[in-house]
């Protein structure tokens, strides 16, 4: 049976109208996975799924990564709610889950449980269409180029003059060097950048920065972006592997909650 879809925008997010039991059951999924690699985002409205059963619609899509309570993993800012919650604060910039690993998630699911009065929109980033849509010389120097993720790149976003003790912590975590440019299994391409991007190979810091900030404006001007004001319900799935996101800024003690899923990643960065 064919999906009923909606265009969010040209460029990014298509909303699907399906029924709870029609999307666990299963028989959708195909579907709704080759939408979610063409459209990047896809959103149903008022869905409502609790969270055994946004567990159930994931384990349909695919592999769920084993984090938070039977899947489930809060998004919130309330230390109360999910001992990572400052990790969390980073997600105002914009990013790619798990891009200074090498396997970055396949997607998440997000259902939205409490909003904030202020803030607390979401936006994503088509990164396929920011890449076919650059210029032909633009699109030469990004297939060039190889870039260092790491997770001291989202710490210095938090901590503007960390110290020694601070660079030293964050450095313990790994950094992979990854292509500017994902070339995917389909043979699709997309950028690849976010937060986590800080460096690139062969050119020093101030160097790097100048052509990382081009390219992210570049990536993230309003045709690629679908940017969602969440209502209670609402569950929203996106493709981490061709999309970036960002939250709007919203206060820690909002009482903010989103029930997360997230399936594990199917295709390294190559
Ligand atoms: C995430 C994330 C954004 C939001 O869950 O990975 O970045 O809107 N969330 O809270
Ligand atoms: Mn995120």
């Amino acid at each position: 049976m064919p999906l009923n879809t909606k265009a969010l925008s040209p460029r990014i997010g298509s909303e699907i109208v399906a029924s709870k039991e029609e999307l666990l059951k299963g028989g959708l999924a195909e579907e709704v996975r080759e939408l979610l690699e063409q459209r990047g985002v896809l959103l149903f409205r008022g869905l409502n799924l609790s969270d055994e059963e946004q567990y159930a619609f994931a384990q349909t899509l695919g592999e769920v990564i084993d984090q938070g309570f039977k899947g489930i993993y809060k998004i919130t800012l309330d230390p109360k709610l999910n001992d990572t919650a400052d990790y969390l604060q980073a997600t105002i910039h914009w990013h790619v889950d798990g891009a200074q690993d090498t396997v970055p998630t396949r997607a998440s699911l997000l259902t939205a449980r409490v909003l904030s009065q202020v803030g607390g929109q979401t936006e994503f980033a088509n990164t396929y269409a920011a890449y076919d849509d650059l210029p032909p010389e633009k699109k030469a120097l990004a297939d060039r180029l190889k870039v260092i993720h790491s997770q001291e790149y989202i710490q210095r976003a938090m901590h503007a003059n960390p110290t020694e003790e601070q660079l030293a912590r964050w450095r313990e975590h790994s950094e992979q060097v990854h292509p500017m440019v994902w070339t995917h299994r389909s043979g699709r391409k997309s950028l690849l950048l976010g937060l986590t991007a800080g460096l690139i190979e062969g050119k020093d810091e101030a160097q790097s920065r100048v052509i990382l900030d081009e390219m992210q404006k570049w990536a993230t001007q309003s045709q690629f972006v679908y940017r969602h004001e969440w209502t209670v319900g609402d569950l929203i799935i996106w493709d981490n592997t061709g999309v970036m996101h960002r939250v709007e800024p919203y206060p820690a003690d909002s009482g903010r909650l989103l029930s997360r899923t997230t399936l594990v990643g199917e295709e390294p960065i190559a």
